[in-house]
Parts: structure tokens; C-alpha cells; sequence
């Protein structure tokens, strides 16, 4: 098939242009020549859809499909959706789970509320804040282009893997290979649902084959894991000796310590997060969707940063982690209170 890639050099467009190129795709890419290196094998074109003028490069081409793995701008998918439609029947488009607007019931299936957002609306792609709402405008400017026939929308959940431009299992990995006693929060029993961005990208590719539309939660079918999977994992792989001392919830956040933002991944257990990790996947496990053992993608993750990878977060993109100061006085803390 001929593709068109819309980015593609950072984490997902990246993972995406290489298994569509090991598929025996044609792919072209299209960027602003900002972000990382386009994927060898390509043909790449440069662009920003930003304005009018930078999608000018698009036309009078055509495709068999787009795939727009980051998009974030309703405004800006718009457009592309728009310069495309005559040329290309079907458009491919990574969202995300955050387009629900409410997580205290589980399952969150794909008929949950979503925010109200506007296809058009305008914005800052560094716009963290808004981040949720705009992609639910950017689905609904491909739907308007597209309809639902011609589009996929895979509402991906926390994605993992090589190249991870946010850093949340890389945080973890480094924070374990570094070693001594460090803070695991919660319980240890707490199921994950993280989805490897390669099985992602199979998922994308193999919908986009078969010009098969709709719209789907990109997640394991049931949680992958568990808080103390992911620190067991990482210490296995890395072969670190270092000692997880469990927290209570409650003291951790009576300490300041943010959820997410400094231990990332975890989000406490309350009434008004219960379908946060209970997504449900069934849909597109019943469209083929596979996933990988978890093991599997923190030992590649591992290898990637040992072999030289770094996180290369997007603009905006809040920082993850805890202060080594701030840890040790936690530590302390909880040595205190346990006599
Ligand atoms: N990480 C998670 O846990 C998670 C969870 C759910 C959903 N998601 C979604 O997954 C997606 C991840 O995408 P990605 O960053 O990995 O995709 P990517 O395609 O690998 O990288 C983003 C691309 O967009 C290009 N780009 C940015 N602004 C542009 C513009 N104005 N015109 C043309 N190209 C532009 C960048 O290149 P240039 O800068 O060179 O133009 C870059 O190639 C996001 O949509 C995110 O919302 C992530």
C-alpha cells in the first residue's frame, strides 16, 4: 500500500513507519523536520499543518491510506483530514483513552461519555492542560472528513515501550537500575494496563489493511500487569539489588508525593478512579488485537536505553519523577512512623 505517515519520527508515527515498512508498505512521511530523524526507507516530505500553506506540499498526491499518530490540534487535524480526503479513502488516527470523561465506573468501553470538543478549535500543541478535550476535537474533525466507515480511531491507553517519549517505565527502570531503598507505592497488587507500542502499531496496520473503520480502545483486554509487577520487572531486568519499600497510599499523598507526576503510573485507588485501569479492550481484541507479555517490554524498553535511547519528550510534556531529596526525606518519614 502506499502510506502517508503524518509525523512519524518520535514514539508511536516512529514504531509505526518502521513495521509498515517491514510489512512492504510504500511510506511517505510528512513533518516539519523537528522531532528525531525520519525512519530510512522512506520518502520524506516537509511540511507544517499548523497553516494553510504548510499542507500545501500534500497536494495532488494520493494514497491508500493516512496514518496520524500525533495529532493534538483539532485545527491542525482538520486540515489535514481535509487536504486528504479526495486523495487518500482512509484515515488512521492515534487518540486516546483520556477523550472519557468520567473514570469512577468500570468498564470504560467505547460508548462512555467523551468531553465536548470542537473540530475546529485552535490551539497550543504543548497545551498539556486541554490535552484530552482536543483530541476528542481532532476525532471528531476525521469523523467529519471521513465518516465512520473510513476512519479508525484507536483510543490508546498508557503506552509503553522502546522510544517512549513520555518516560514514565523509562523513570522507573532507571530509578530501579540506580539502586537503594526506594519508594513503590500502594498496593503491590494493583493491576496495570499498558500497551506496548508495537502491538499498537500491528493494530493500526492491520486495520488500515483491511480499510477497516471504527473506533476502538487501544488496550490489553484485562490489566497486563501489577504496581509490583512493573517494579519486579524492572529490578529483573536491570539486575539492580535495589529494596521497593511498599507505602500506604494515604501517607504517600499526606507526604506530598504526587500521583502520576512522581511515581509515574500510579494512580491511587478511590471510588472516582475505578475504570481507570479497567478499560475495556474487548472490542479490539475481537478485531485482532494482540498483546505481548509485559515482561517482554520492559526487557526491550531496558535494552534501548542501554544501547543509547533517551527520552525525547514533546514540548509540554510535563516532567516525571521524584527528587532524590525529596525521596530521602519520604524514606525517613516512614522509618519515623514505623518506630
Ligand atoms: N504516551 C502515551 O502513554 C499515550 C497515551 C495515549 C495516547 N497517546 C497518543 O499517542 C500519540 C503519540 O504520538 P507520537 O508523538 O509518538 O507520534 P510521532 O508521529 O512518532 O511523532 C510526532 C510527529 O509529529 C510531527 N509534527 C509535530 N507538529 C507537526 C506539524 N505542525 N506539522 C507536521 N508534523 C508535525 C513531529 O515532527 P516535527 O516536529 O519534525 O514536525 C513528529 O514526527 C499522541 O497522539 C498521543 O496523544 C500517547
Amino acid at each position: 500500500m502506499r502510506l502517508l505517515v503524518i509525523g512519524g519520527t518520535s514514539f508511536v508515527g516512529r514504531t509505526i513507519v518502521g513495521d509498515a515498512l517491514g510489512r512492504g508498505h510504500r511510506v511517505t512521511t510528512f513533518n516539519r523536520g523537528l522531532t528525531g530523524k525520519d525512519v530510512e526507507g522512506v520518502e520524506a516530505l516537509r511540511g507544517d499543518r499548523s497553516t494553510d500553506d504548510g499542507v500545501r506540499e500534500l497536494a495532488g498526491r494520493s494514497f491508500d491510506a493516512v496514518v496520524d499518530p500525533g495529532g493534538v490540534v483539532p485545527i491542525h487535524v482538520a486540515r489535514t483530514a481535509q487536504a486528504l480526503a479526495g486523495s487518500a479513502p482512509f484515515y488512521a488516527f492515534v487518540s486516546t483513552t483520556g477523550v472519557y470523561q468520567k473514570w469512577d465506573t468500570a468498564p470504560v468501553d467505547e460508548s462512555t461519555a467523551t468531553w465536548p470538543a470542537d473540530p475546529d478549535q485552535d490551539g497550543d500543541p504543548g497545551d498539556f492542560q486541554n490535552l484530552r478535550v482536543h483530541k476528542r476535537g481532532c476525532e471528531l474533525a476525521i469523523e467529519r472528513s471521513y465518516g465512520p466507515g473510513a476512519s479508525l480511531i484507536a483510543r490508546a491507553g498508557s503506552i509503553v515501550g522502546p522510544h517512549d517519549n513520555l518516560g514514565q517505565l523509562p523513570w522507573w527502570l532507571t530509578r530501579v537500575a540506580a539502586g537503594g531503598r526506594l519508594i513503590a507505592p500502594g498496593d503491590p497488587g494493583r493491576g496495570l494496563q499498558l500497551i506496548d507500542v508495537r502491538d499498537l502499531s500491528a493494530f493500526v496496520l492491520d486495520q488500515v489493511e483491511a480499510q477497516a473503520g471504527g473506533t476502538y480502545n487501544a488496550v490489553p483486554a484485562g490489566t497486563n500487569t501489577t504496581m509490583g509487577g512493573l517494579v519486579d520487572e524492572c529490578l529483573r531486568v536491570t539486575g539492580s539489588a535495589a529494596g521497593p519499600v511498599w507505602m500506604d497510599e494515604g501517607f504517600l499523598l499526606g507526604q506530598g508525593v504526587m500521583p502520576w507526576a512522581h511515581l509515574p503510573l500510579w494512580i491511587p485507588d478511590a471510588p472516582e478512579t475505578a475504570g481507570f485501569w479497567a478499560v475495556s479492550g474487548a472490542a479490539a481484541k475481537a478485531a485482532g488485537l494482540r498483546t505481548r507479555p509485559f515482561g517482554e517490554t520492559v526487557a526491550d524498553t531496558w535494552e534501548w536505553l542501554r544501547s543509547g535511547g533517551s527520552v525525547q519528550a514533546a514540548p509540554g510534556t510535563p516532567p516525571f519523577g521524584l527528587a532524590p531529596e525529596q525521596e530521602k526525606q519520604v524514606l525517613a518519614a516512614w522509618d519515623a512512623q514505623a518506630g
